[in-house]
């Protein structure tokens, strides 16, 4: 057997890295995650405090801008955000040419990367101020193009911003606002939203953000970037679990069920996981999923309602925390595993949820990719391969194979 790559003489090393478990695509200075002690800080301030403490638009500032802002900073960026909710008329006559049943996922995909076609004079990636609009766009519009997702999948007439309101409260009122004028946000639910936007907002070099990045290295305008974030957070492996997991948990359906899905998620020749469980850095619990779990219990009391799926949950949790199959390979919850429980009881959807992870992310996806080009260091993504394939060999005409 010819070794082709000694025949082209392809002699340098590289590492085999599937997965890229251990290699370092890039520098980073906005999160930081210890997987084995459970820690995730944004520069530097702890995701539990932030949750607690913060609002997402002091997040989105923190993140995009480098630090937490001061109250004049802070009516500022809320101005900047505020003014650029709209999206362009056109757009809205884009959302008639999906089928009412699409999932919002592929509208999301299709209607983000139309944006740099309606906003030209904000795609010059080498301008530090045009990349900056196109990140306070991004972050803005985003809630209005979700909102929109959601009413045309239900046949309602889509809302426009009310500029008066908080971001989460302007998102709010777009999606179940009929009549919006007569829709009144309720404050509790608007800081529930709010903090699952601020557990959402960034998570270091994860598939989504990383496919960010990898598009952008190439120079692609930044609305093309951030669709093919939304593209890769769609896989159920990533965004889509909150999906999968709420699903999981319907389909359980009662505690006694629970042993018989965990022998499953056991079984080497079985293809089923538990949603929600797992994850490639933590190898503990995930910080944001004991936060979303507490804000699963400050929504239920708000709304005064009780769902057996939850409880369904917090057992499943258990077992699966005590058995050694999930102790030996490091297995806890993920955000994503209480994540379905809360939208679901708010009234979203399942369809919904991967959006509203996507919404969250964008202010994550677009600090990253300006962190990346502001870099001077940086270059095209360009990963290496082994190749397994045939050596050199002759072109064999169609008649003689
Ligand atoms: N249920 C059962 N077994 C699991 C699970 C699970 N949820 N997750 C991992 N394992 C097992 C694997 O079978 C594997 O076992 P093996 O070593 O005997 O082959 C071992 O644990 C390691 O799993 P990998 O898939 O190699 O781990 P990886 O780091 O590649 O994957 C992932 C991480 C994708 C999150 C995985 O744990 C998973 O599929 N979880 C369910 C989906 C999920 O919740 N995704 C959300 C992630 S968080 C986010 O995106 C916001």
């Amino acid at each position: 057997v010819v070794d082709i790559r000694k025949l082209y003489g392809q002699t340098g090393a590289f590492t085999y890295d599937p997965g890229f478990t251990s290699t370092a695509s890039c520098e980073s200075e906005l999160t930081f995650i210890d997987g084995g002690e459970g820690v995730l800080l944004h520069r530097g301030y702890p995701i539990e405090q932030l949750a607690e403490q913060s609002s997402f638009m002091e997040v989105a500032h923190l993140l995009l801008r480098g630090e937490l802002p001061t109250a004049d900073e802070y009516a500022d960026f809320n101005n900047t955000i505020t003014r650029h909710t709209m999206v362009h008329e056109q757009l809205r006559g884009f959302y008639q040419g999906f089928r009412r049943d699409a999932h919002p996922m592929a509208i999301m995909c299709g209607v983000v990367g139309a944006l740099s076609a309606f906003y030209h004079d904000s795609t010059d990636i080498n301008d530090p101020a045009q990349r900056m609009i196109a990140s306070h766009r991004l972050v803005a519009k985003m809630p209005t193009i979700a909102a929109m997702a959601y009413k045309y999948s239900i046949g309602q007439p889509f809302v426009y911003p009310d500029n008066e309101l908080s971001y989460t409260g302007n998102f709010l009122r777009m999606t179940f606002g009929v009549p919006a004028e007569e829709y009144e946000v309720n404050p509790a639910i608007e800081k529930a939203m709010d903090r699952i936007f601020i557990l959402h907002a960034d998570h270091e070099q994860n598939a989504s953000t990383s496919t960010v990045r990898l598009a952008g290295s190439s120079g692609a305008n930044p609305f093309a970037c951030i669709a093919a974030g939304i593209a890769c957070l769609w896989g159920p492996a990533h965004g889509g679990a909150n999906e999968a997991a709420l699903n999981m948990l319907k389909e359980i359906g009662h505690p006694d069920r629970i042993p018989e899905y965990i022998k499953r998620a056991k079984d080497k020749d079985d293809p089923f996981r538990l949603m929600g469980f797992g994850h490639r850095v933590y190898k503990n619990y995930d910080p944001r999923a004991s936060v979303m779990q507490e804000t699963v219990r400050e929504v239920f009391d708000t709304l005064k309602v009780k769902d057996p799926v939850f409880e369904v949950a917090l057992q499943l949790e258990e077992m699966a925390l005590n058995d050694p199959y999930f102790i030996d390979k490091k297995l806890f919850p993920n955000v994503d595993f209480y994540s379905g429980i809360i939208l679901s009881a708010i009234g979203f959807p399942t369809s919904m949820f991967t959006v509203l992870f996507a919404l969250a992310r964008t202010v994550g996806w677009v600090a990253q990719w300006n962190e990346m080009i502001s870099d001077p260091g940086q270059r095209i993504g360009r990963p290496r391969q082994l190749y397994t394939g045939p050596a050199k060999r002759d072109f064999v005409p169609i008649d003689k194979r």
